[in-house]
């Protein structure tokens, strides 16, 4: 059994992976679908497509989680007892306005909040969780290609014409946590990972590859149980920072 906990599965590629984990993991998982609400965790749930052998009942749990709110992440941290892996999925995307000082600063805030803060507060309540587990534990951070200095300055790169910066930058920042917490639990699996330009809501559905694409190569980190720690993969490569 991998008990294994996703912010932000109600919908996208965090909700995309929930279904891949209970169709094709070969071993038992219990997967904490976290969202803003539960009504929000409970409903993704009802529209999984069960397979034959599988239960959503023990497998599929709502949860609660919204990562801008200490109180609800905390409440969550009661209601989970055991964790092997943690996926920091949930994320937002402000387009930046250069325009208008106001609107720029409340998008950073915004940005960096649900990006890079409520990732760090999630990881510093669930690292006692985390701790007891009889596995390898692992967090996995989910970052973007456009955070990469390699990308960013390559012009052989994709993302080298990126326009926006501050998107990019929060999760740059959310690297940099990887990498420093990486370092403080060796023997730990901590890793950002790139899914690649997606189909879903935070890019108003304009992403090259679908959902189900993503959920695949998060799906195979997720189960990459010996997987390398500290890096940065994009897809199914580890990429430099
Ligand atoms: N799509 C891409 O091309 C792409 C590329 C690289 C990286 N990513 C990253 O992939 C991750 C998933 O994004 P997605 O593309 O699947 O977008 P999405 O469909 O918009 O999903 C984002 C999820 O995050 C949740 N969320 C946002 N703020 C939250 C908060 N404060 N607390 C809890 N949940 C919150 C959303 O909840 P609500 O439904 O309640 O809003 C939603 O479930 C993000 O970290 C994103 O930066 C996406």
């Amino acid at each position: 059994m991998i008990d294994i906990l996703i912010t932000g599965a109600n919908q996208g590629i965090g909700y995309a992976t929930v279904q891949q984990l209970i169709s094709d993991s070969s071993e038992e998982v219990r997967v904490y679908v976290g969202a803003r609400s539960l009504a929000k965790a409970t409903e993704a749930i009802e529209k999984i497509n069960i397979p034959s052998g599988r239960s959503a009942q023990t497998e599929l749990i709502p949860i609660e989680i919204d990562i801008t709110k200490n109180e609800t992440i905390e409440k969550a941290a009661t209601q989970i007892p055991f964790l092997d892996i943690l996926v920091n999925n949930a994320g937002i995307y402000v387009p930046d306005d250069f325009s208008n000082l106001d609107k720029l600063v409340e998008g950073m805030q915004n940005q960096f909040n649900t990006n890079l803060i409520g990732p760090i507060a999630v990881t510093t309540s669930f690292l006692p969780i985390l701790e007891k587990s009889k596995n390898r534990p692992a967090i996995i951070n989910v970052s973007t290609g456009l955070s990469s200095f390699v990308n960013m300055t390559n012009s052989a790169s994709p993302q080298y014409g990126n326009t926006e910066m501050m998107y990019p930058a929060s999760k740059t920042a959310l690297n940099a946590y990887t990498v420093w917490l990486s370092k403080q639990r060796p023997d730990w699996r901590i890793v950002s990972f790139a899914p690649g330009h997606t189909a879903t809501a935070l890019n108003g559905f304009n992403g090259r590859q679908t959902v189900e694409t993503a959920a695949k190569y998060l799906f195979d980190v997720i189960h990459d149980a010996k997987g390398p720690s500290g890096v940065l993969i994009q897809r199914a490569e580890v990429i430099g920072w």
